[in-house]
């Protein structure tokens, strides 16, 4: 899971003491100078800067000058001298993740949002991530808990936990998260009776499971989920999760499937019969045209025989007659009437036949191509691919249930 050879770029970095300034907290229209902005030039070309009025972006689309973006709206377009635009989009956890300086493998929306809809993710609540990695989930668990949750995020790489520490507060959000440069594996997260959720995305979850259980608040019931690339990953966690008393232990796989959103007619009774009364007027016109084909044929081979018989005739000794030839020769020569029509065909004019059966074809057609757009009625329709490749992740799930025993002081789910 943890890709160390990739090189981290640093983020650009938004200053975010001003109270205007703390995009992924606090929604602001116009942009002005210091503030981080999403460009979109597509669905695949995106990318962040941090407005410097000084200075100039540059990409395929040509260059923009960071002095025009000021003073604009999030959401308007910039144009480059070359004539091409790009949007200026303000930043929320869903498009910095699409961003974001990849320092690890990352979590994207597909498991960030079933994570978090499973954790009960609310305003208030107080959780544990680990480990931070390249911040990617850190932003959406900080929106979900704000404004007055907590994130406590552990991650034992020290330059990763020095860059996500900077973003956060360079995003304006590092009164909701607390990094820890820590070994929570080898040192657990040294929190008691203090969350309501805990994330593990590591790669021996199992070893945090004990330390775990200990940081949820000992008085209510708290959710764990653990996040991992391979089933036997999953088997050792189940196992750790189940020793140590967690219960609902369930796991889910988590595919990506894309939906494709399409308009295609709707008929309506009207055009339903019309292009049914088509289709039976192309395909008696198709008939037709077929049964020419085969006269056309059939009077083909008869001349042709005609020609060969008057050919052969002085050829013949007198005591043989045409009768008396070969009766299979015969049978091959004569014109069937339809039985192998098709052989008929493959035999016959070439020059002709396809041509013929080229003009019937393109009549049956015609039939679907009659209506016009006005006739038609259309409705909104989604199409699945076939197959779903997109394996994402193995996401384990499991309740901390209160010790009944020891209290009688416990509390529903918040
Ligand atoms: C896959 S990344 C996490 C990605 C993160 N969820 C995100 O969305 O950006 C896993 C991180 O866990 C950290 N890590 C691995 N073992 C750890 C441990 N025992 N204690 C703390 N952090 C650990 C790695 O350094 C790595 O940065």
């Amino acid at each position: 899971m943890e890709v160390d050879h990739v090189a981290a770029v640093p983020a650009p970095v938004a200053d975010a003491s001003h109270p205007s300034r703390a995009p992924f907290f606090r929604y602001k229209d116009v942009i002005e100078e210091g503030d981080l902005v999403i460009t979109y030039l597509s669905q695949d070309l995106m990318s962040s800067i941090v407005i410097d009025a000084t200075k100039t972006c540059n990409n395929k689309y040509g260059s923009f000058s960071h002095k025009d973006m000021i003073g604009k709206k999030y959401g308007s377009k910039v144009i480059s001298k070359n004539g091409k635009f790009m949007h200026l989009l303000f930043p929320t956890p869903e498009l910095w993740t699409l961003v974001l300086p990849h320092r690890t493998q990352i979590l994207y929306q597909p498991d960030i949002s079933f994570i978090s809809s499973y954790l009960d993710l609310t305003p208030g609540k107080k959780m544990i991530e680990s480990g931070t990695g390249s911040g990617s989930f850190s932003h959406s668990i900080a929106r979900s808990l704000a404004p007055n949750g907590h994130l406590y995020s552990f991650e034992y790489h020290e330059n990763r936990f020095k860059q996500a520490s900077a973003e956060f507060k360079s995003h304006g959000i590092d009164h909701l998260v607390t990094v820890q440069h820590r070994d929570v594996c080898a040192n657990g997260f040294g929190l008691n009776d203090e969350v309501n959720a805990v994330f593990l995305d590591l790669p021996s979850p199992w070893e945090a499971v004990g330390s775990a259980k200990a940081a949820f608040k000992q008085n209510i019931v708290g959710k764990l989920c653990s996040f991992s690339p391979c089933i036997e990953q999953v088997q050792r966690t189940c196992l750790a999760l189940s020793e140590h008393g967690f219960t609902d232990i369930i796991m889910f796989e988590v595919l990506v499937r894309n939906h494709n959103l399409r308009s295609e007619p709707l008929p309506t009774i009207q055009t339903a019969i019309q292009r049914h009364a088509n289709q039976i007027a192309a395909k008696d016109e198709h008939e037709a045209k077929k049964q020419e084909l085969r006269k056309l044929q059939h009077q083909q081979q008869q001349q042709q025989q005609q020609q060969q018989q008057q050919q052969q005739q002085p050829e013949l000794e007198p005591s043989q007659s045409p009768s008396g030839s070969p009766p299979s020769k015969r049978a091959r020569t004569t014109a069937p009437e339809s039985d192998d029509m098709k052989t008929e065909i493959a035999a016959g004019d070439e020059s002709q036949a396809p041509q013929v059966a080229a003009e019937a074809t393109a009549e049956t057609d015609l039939s679907l191509r009659k209506l016009t757009v006005e006739e038609l009625h259309f409705r909104h329709v989604t199409r699945t691919p076939e197959t779903c490749r997109g394996h994402t992740s193995y996401l384990t799930f499991a309740t901390f249930m209160p010790d009944l025993s020891e209290t009688n002081d416990v509390k529903p789910v918040e």
